[in-house]
Formats: structure tokens, sequence, C-alpha cells
């Protein structure tokens, strides 16, 4: 029998090298889960080109095209739950979503973030963590919570700061290890989980 691999939509605003990681991961049958859409709210992200070249669909949904935030918030839910997800994951997806987006995915909603959490939330965590002298930063993946980045973590990586580091040259290394990790950490849930129940036509 087929194993059924756990259903994955990404979203990502930015360059998508963590995305890239889950595409390069799902190429081995044995891999777990696979990326069935990836949404952005950017037109211009590198994202969806990876996501085009592995022949995943993608959807862009931008804020200047809505009357307002809440309409935005609600094309997304709707493109995302057109995709019948097991898990939305946020791979450098940098816009907060709404209350009601959560509801519609309970405990389905992961993120992953270039910083230890509790520690340095927010938009400029690499940039906070450098600002603050701290020797040791890393990545987090956590459940997304109504908060900024508040969630309940699930997995920790710790990354060491060198004395030459600036700010990209940090995240840079950071994300090295943030890739292993987000791939990592989605097997892992997803095994613990049975999908073919919640998705009997995949
Ligand atoms: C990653 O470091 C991710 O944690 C971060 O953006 C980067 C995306 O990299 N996300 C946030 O800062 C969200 N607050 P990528 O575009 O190369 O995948």
């Amino acid at each position: 029998m087929l194993a059924v691999r756990a259903r994955l939509i990404v979203l990502a605003s930015g360059a998508g090298t963590l995305l890239q990681a889950l595409l390069d991961a799902q190429t081995d049958p044995a891999y777990p889960a696979e990326v069935v859409a990836v949404l952005s709210d950017r037109p211009d992200a590198a994202a969806l080109g990876r996501a085009g070249r592995h022949g995943v669909p993608v959807d862009v949904v931008a804020l200047p095209d809505f009357a307002d935030r809440e309409a935005w918030d609600r094309e997304l839910g709707e493109k995302a739950a057109a995709h019948r997800p097991d898990l939305v994951v946020l791979a450098g997806f940098m816009k907060i979503l709404s209350r009601e987006f959560l509801h519609r995915f309970p405990g389905q909603v992961i993120n992953t973030h270039p910083g230890l959490l509790p520690a340095f939330p927010g938009a400029h965590a690499v940039r906070d963590a450098l600002n603050a002298g701290v020797s040791v930063t890393g990545a987090s993946v956590i459940w997304v919570d109504e908060g900024i980045d508040t969630g309940e973590v699930i997995a920790h990586v710790e990354v060491s700061l060198l004395a030459a580091d600036d700010e990209d040259s940090l995240h840079e290394r950071i994300k090295v290890v943030e890739r292993e990790m987000l791939v990592r950490v989605i097997a892992e849930l997803v095994g613990e989980q049975n999908y073919s129940t919640s998705n009997p036509g995949a």
C-alpha cells in the first residue's frame, strides 16, 4: 500500500530557501510530507519560482489588491483551505495572520523563526540578537498562536555568534541549520498523525 504523504501549504514572502529545503526533501519518496501549494503576499517573491520549477501550484494574495486586511486574510484562508492542508507552514512569511485564519486551521499552523524564542520575537530577530550582544542565538519552529512569535516552541537549534558576524552573515548561518530543522520537525510532526483519515482522496 502506498503511504499517504501529509499535505503542506507553504506561505513565503521572500527568497524561499526554507521552501527549497522542503521541495528537495520531498524528492525522496520516503519523506512523509509534500508541498501541495505555495502562497505568497508578494508577486516578486523568489519562492514562487522555486515552487514553479518543482511543479507546485502557486498563488499570490497581495495586500494592496484588497480593500482591507480582513478581506486579504479571508482570501488567503480560502486559497489555503482549497488545497486541504494537513499543515500550513510559514517559511519566511512576513505578515501576521488573523485569529479567523488560525481558527480555520486549528493546531495546523507552524512558523519558523531566526531566533531562540521566546527571545527576540518579531521581524528583526537576527539584528536584535546582534545588538543585544548574545553569544548564542539560533532558530525556532513554533505553533502559531494569535501573538507575535508567542506560540509553543516545537524545536530549537543553536548557532554561536562569530566576532566578524554582521546581520547578513549571521542570518545565512542560521538559515543553514534552520532548513535542516524544518525538514526534520515536519517529518516528526506528521509521523505522529494519521493523515489517511483527513485526506481520504489524497
Ligand atoms: C528565515 O530565516 C525565517 O525564519 C525568517 O525569514 C527567513 C526566510 O528565509 N522568518 C521571519 O523572520 C519571520 N518572522 P528564506 O526566504 O530564504 O526561506
